[in-house]
């Protein structure tokens, strides 16, 4: 252990980081052992860009955004059949998995838990995970199949989660067989003088490194491999906190199938040209999402012949991938975006400051940074009122929270 504290006392002068050990005496032996692992974890010179990121603009004006194809799900007309045909055979030869990312922190909403075990007052009182599992077993009826799921946790969430699913038998799919957890890859957090940050614990304070980590994550916790023996070929990646998620979609498949992409994503079309999300685009040629906040007043107002908007289709997190290219974004590291957010720490003196204002730098990788990855993808736009109803606020927001959930749940379903 000595050789190794001083082969680590090295590493952290070098890196201005000498206070992670300050309190390293005071540890017990088992938490010495974490943090000595943690410190050999850490890519020092990651963290130290990622910090000088953190003083830069992020933007890229360089970048030129140009509109993208989109294809309208109720407008396909004959072809609409023709492509849920293909789809559909391809259901039913097991070819298809719905990936849901739960690694989140729902700080917004402010639940007690992972934000899967929610459950938006419907009367059934189901979390958000159960209504998700009745859509695929619903789904998977149809098709003589069971829809296999793979859920992405974070360290932080996922022995709640994985102990809920158990308190619920599963909701009838079965461990190991149906239904696999894995667990997504996590950054240290800085203050802002680029110091990463100890929890309570004397240990360093992690955070979930956003949801594109879901492809490195699939990749390494054999995922993309298990689902390749299992004779999957597809892999449908939505979000936990959509409960009108439509994660098997024929018409989708079908259309990836059919036109040869790799990646097929859903879009809705915006409620008005300055609602604040990020929509599909081309940048620099390549697929991606452009910001609302990168995007100019008049790009945001542009129309075609139709009157339809150039910049209007809102990425919802549906996105269907080949497991090709899930491996393929999972290859190389995203870029990271930086977050400033509160984060409870433990100081150099050995006290826990729990401030109420943000105090520190979380890094996050998006899923969309992957999408630039492929050269062509389909965009097919499909109905709000059918396949969105996100749960991201507490109700005192007023917008994307569990009533605004529950009522686009009811209507859909018809209940009550
Ligand atoms: P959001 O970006 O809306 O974040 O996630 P969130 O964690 O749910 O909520 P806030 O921002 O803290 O309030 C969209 C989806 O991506 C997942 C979430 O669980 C949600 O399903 N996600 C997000 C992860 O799986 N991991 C992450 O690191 C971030």
């Amino acid at each position: 252990m000595d050789d190794n504290i001083q082969e680590i006392k090295s590493i952290l002068k070098k890196y201005n980081q000498e206070h992670l050990i300050k309190h390293y005496e005071t540890l017990d032996e088992n938490h010495k052992k974490q943090l000595i692992q943690q410190i050999k974890n850490i890519d020092f010179s990651l963290i130290d860009n990622l910090y000088k990121n953190t003083k830069k603009e992020e933007k890229n004006n360089q970048d030129e955004i140009t509109p993208i194809e989109y294809l309208d799900k109720y407008k396909l007309n004959d072809e609409y059949k023709y492509y849920e045909n293909i789809g559909k055979k391809a259901i039913k030869e097991g070819k298809l998995a719905a990936v849901t990312m739960a690694g989140g922190q729902g700080t917004r909403l402010g639940h007690d838990g992972p934000k899967g075990t929610y459950d938006i007052g419907l009367d059934s009182h189901k979390s958000l995970f159960e209504l998700l599992c009745d859509s695929l077993k619903e789904e998977g009826k149809k098709y003589g199949v069971t829809i296999p799921w793979f859920i992405m946790t974070s360290k932080e969430n996922n022995k709640a989660t994985v102990e809920f699913f158990e308190k619920h038998k599963y909701f009838g799919y079965q461990k190991d067989k149906n239904i696999f957890f894995f667990i997504q890859g996590e950054l240290p957090m800085i203050d802002t003088e680029g110091k990463i940050l100890l929890n309570e614990e004397g240990l360093i304070k992690l955070a979930a490194d956003g949801h594109g980590g879901i492809y490195e994550s699939l990749v390494k916790n054999g995922m993309t491999e298990k689902m390749r023996q299992m004779g999957i070929e597809w892999a449908f990646i939505g979000g936990v906190d959509n409960c009108l998620v439509k994660m098997v979609d024929p018409v989708l498949m079908g259309l990836a199938i059919d036109k040869k992409v790799t990646v097929a994503c859903k879009s809705i079309v915006k409620a008005n040209p300055h609602e604040k999300v990020g929509v599909f685009c081309k940048r620099n040629g390549k697929p991606n999402v452009i910001e609302y906040s990168e995007i100019t007043d008049e790009m945001a107002e542009q129309v075609d012949e139709q009157g339809e908007l150039l910049y209007g289709e809102s990425h919802i997190l549906c996105n269907l991938f080949s497991i090709d290219a899930v491996e393929r974004m999972g290859a190389a590291p995203l870029p990271y975006h930086v977050a400033y957010k509160k984060a409870k720490y433990l100081d150099e003196n050995g006290k826990i400051v729990e401030p109420d204002s943000p105090n520190a730098y979380k890094f996050e990788a998006f899923l969309f940074d992957a999408f630039g990855k492929v050269d062509e993808m389909v965009v097919l736009r499909v109905k709000r009122e059918e396949e969105f109803a996100p749960v991201k606020n507490a109700d005192s927001a007023g917008v994307d929270c569990p009533r605004t959930a529950r009522e686009l749940y009811k209507k859909y379903y018809n209940l009550d």
